[in-house]
């Protein structure tokens, strides 16, 4: 009989079908949010899940869930796993790399050029009736041309966000990362390590594009916002916990930074109320991978890892390496 796969939330109809063809699918077209313990009741029987990053999958989880065999996020950020956990009870986790890069960098581009150009807060501004006059400082922001963009995290999303920078708007790229660049990439993004201080000193616009993992919770809080220049915009399209927003409303509020530019938040979707009161920030619901294609062809990767692995071809984007066998 075939593989028995949970989707755990609504997506494309169409790639819910191409997995019937493999697969004994339930699905969720109603996109019901279920608590860990429904959840977990779905998953009792089941051989695979396909996740998306509101979906956490613990040691809990795993183990009401005795036959789940894999894991496939549609995502390319995997810290709803549990990897540790998922590694030794031997269940595969995939993601979805490579098929969003483009798409989130030119977001990032997108939020960096809202926020240091006032756009959400001038639009409200014209909408709500106040535009009754031009003046000189009207909505006077920042430039992106001929400035200075430090990028933490120089992952692909990270180098993407480089080259638009350094190649079309003739920006400086500093850049900070666990590790350099090879000098052959370094030279595509014409990007230049510094280390973080310098980095948050020096920089006219901060773009967080770094992986959420204990190490990486409060990369942003008030000593390194303390170290920003007064005139600078932060970017967050990484993940909300890299920043500390209530340090961050702060900020905003006594102005130490000019703006802030957030995709992402601690506790989403809620978001912390300070920062929905403060005008100089612009606010976007996780949106970074959202175009039609590219959402397809994270969904489609989901499932094409879903399919490889009980094809026995091995999955396509794995993000742990399980001894295989100890779940049959
Ligand atoms: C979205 O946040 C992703 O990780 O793909
Ligand atoms: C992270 O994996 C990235 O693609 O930047």
């Amino acid at each position: 009989s075939k593989p028995r796969i949970l989707v755990a939330r609504a997506i494309f109809p169409d790639i819910v079908d191409r997995l019937r063809e493999h697969f004994d699918v339930e699905a969720n077209p109603d996109d019901v949010i279920w608590t860990q313990q429904e959840l977990a009741a779905r998953l009792a029987d089941k051989d695979g899940v396909l996740t998306t990053g509101s979906q956490r999958v613990d040691a809990a989880l795993l183990a009401a869930a005795p036959r789940l065999k894999i894991c496939a996020n549609m995502a390319v950020g995997y810290n709803n796993f549990d990897v540790d956990a998922m590694t030794a009870a031997g269940v595969q986790g995939t993601n979805t790399p490579d098929v969003l890069t483009e798409t989130t960098a030119d977001f990032g581009f997108a939020l960096l050029m809202a926020t240091a150009r006032r756009l959400t807060e001038s639009e409200h501004f014209l909408r709500a009736g106040q535009w009754t006059k031009w003046s000189y400082d009207m909505f006077a922001g920042s430039d992106i041309h001929g400035s200075t963009l430090g990028i933490i995290g120089m992952g692909r999303i990270g180098q993407g966000i480089a080259k638009r920078g350094a190649h079309g708007f003739g920006m400086r790229v500093i850049y900070h990362n666990r590790s350099r660049l090879a000098p052959a990439l370094e030279a595509d993004c014409k990007a230049t390590y510094v280390g973080k201080e310098e980095l948050l000193r020096t920089a006219d616009h901060v773009m967080l594009v770094v992986p959420y993992s204990a190490a990486s919770h409060h990369t942003i809080g008030a000593a390194e916002l303390a170290l920003m220049k007064p005139t600078a915009t932060l970017i967050n399209i990484a993940r909300g916990g890299i920043v500390d927003d209530a340090a961050l409303a702060v900020a905003l509020r006594e102005q130490r930074i000019a703006a802030a530019g957030l995709d992402v938040f601690e506790g989403e979707p809620s978001v912390h109320p300070d920062l929905l009161t403060v005008p100089n920030v612009v606010l976007t619901p996780h949106i970074a991978s959202a175009t039609v294609p590219t959402r397809r062809a994270m969904a489609n990767l989901a499932a094409d890892n879903l399919i490889a692995f009980f094809d026995g071809r091995g999955p396509l984007t794995p993000v742990n390496q399980p001894v295989p066998g100890l779940r049959a």
